[in-house]
C-alpha cells in the first residue's frame, strides 16, 4: 500500500500545513502535530521561521547571485510565499521546477503554476531519492547547463541514513553547472535536544515515514565540496536576518545554509 495516500496516518506535508495554519489536513495529521506541539512548543515558531528563511534564500540567489532557475524538493503544501512567487517578484523571468511525493501536495500544484508569463514553473511528482528522473524531468524546463539552485527545505529529515541522504544532494550537485547552489533547511538534533528527541520519538510513533533529526556537523557535511556563503550553516532565522521572525538570541531547532558549487 502507497502510504502516502493514506489519510489516516499523518503525513508530514499535511502536519506541515496544521503547525502553518492552514486548513489542508486530516484528523490523523492534527493529532500528530498537536502532540509534537505539546512536547516541543516552539514547532510553530520554527516552521514559520523556515518559511521566511526561504524568501531571504531565494531573494539572495535572485538579486545578489544573479540566479534565474530553481529545482524546489519536498516543495510543501502552497502555502504564502511560494519559491516561484518570491523568485518572479525579484525577476519574472525565474523558472522553477517543484517535486514532492504526496499526492495531496499534487492535487494543489495549481497554485504553483501560475508563472509569469516571462518566466516558467513545473511540477513533478516524484520521491527526492530518484535524483536520475529529477534531474531528467527538470531539464525540460531548466536549462541544467547554467547554474541552477536545488532547494531542500525541510525534507531531508524525511530521509533516514540507510538512504544516504549525502549521497542525494551529491548527485544532485554533481549534475549543476558551476555557479550552482544549494539551499538546506533542516531540523536540529543538537539543540533543544530534550525537546527535540521527545518531539521526534512521538511523531515517529504515528507516522509511516520516520524523521531523522541531524546535528551542526551532520548538516554542514551536506555541503561537503560547496562553498558555503556566509554566515554559513546557522541556525535558520540568524542566516541573513530579516525583519521576520524570532529574536536572534532565540535559540530555534532548525538549521539553514546556502553552498556554492565552485
Ligand atoms: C515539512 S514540508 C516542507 C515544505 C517546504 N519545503 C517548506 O520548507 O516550507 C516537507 C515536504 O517534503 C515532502 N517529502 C517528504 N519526503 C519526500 C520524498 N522522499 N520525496 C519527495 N518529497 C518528500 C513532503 O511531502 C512535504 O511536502
Amino acid at each position: 500500500m502507497d502510504d502516502s495516500l493514506d489519510t489516516g496516518v499523518p503525513h508530514i506535508a499535511r502536519v506541515y500545513n496544521y503547525w502553518l495554519g492552514g486548513t489542508d489536513n486530516f484528523p490523523a495529521d492534527r493529532a500528530a502535530a498537536e502532540q509534537v506541539m505539546a512536547s516541543f512548543p516552539d514547532i510553530t515558531v520554527s516552521v514559520r521561521a523556515q518559511r521566511a528563511f526561504l524568501g531571504r534564500a531565494v531573494r539572495y540567489l535572485v538579486t545578489e547571485a544573479g540566479l534565474r532557475q530553481f529545482l524546489d524538493l519536498g516543495t510543501g503544501l502552497p502555502s504564502a510565499g511560494n519559491t516561484h512567487e518570491v523568485a518572479q517578484h525579484a525577476a519574472p523571468e525565474c523558472r522553477v521546477v517543484y517535486v514532492d511525493n504526496d499526492p495531496i501536495v499534487a492535487a494543489h500544484a495549481r497554485a504553483l503554476l501560475t508563472s509569469s508569463p516571462e518566466g516558467a514553473t513545473d511540477y513533478l511528482d516524484a520521491d527526492v531519492r530518484d535524483t536520475g528522473r529529477i534531474l531528467e524531468a527538470a531539464a525540460s524546463t531548466l536549462d541544467l547547463s547554467r547554474p541552477a539552485a536545488v532547494m531542500l527545505l525541510g525534507v531531508l529529515h524525511c530521509i533516514p541514513d540507510d538512504d544516504q541522504p549525502n549521497a542525494i544532494t551529491g548527485q544532485l550537485m554533481a549534475a549543476l553547472a558551476p555557479g550552482s547552489y544549494l539551499v538546506i533547511s533542516h531540523p536540529a538534533s543538537d539543540v533543544a535536544t530534550e525537546q527535540m528527541t521527545q518531539s521526534t520519538r512521538d511523531y515517529n510513533q504515528q507516522a509511516p515515514v520516520q524523521l531523522t533529526m541531524r546535528s551542526h556537523a551532520q548538516v554542514s557535511q551536506f555541503f561537503a565540496g560547496l562553498d558555503l556563503v556566509p554566515p554559513g550553516v546557522v541556525q535558520l532565522h540568524r542566516w541573513r536576518p530579516g525583519a521576520a521572525g524570532p529574536e536572534q538570541d532565540h535559540e530555534l531547532a532548525n538549521y539553514g545554509g546556502v553552498g556554492r558549487k565552485p
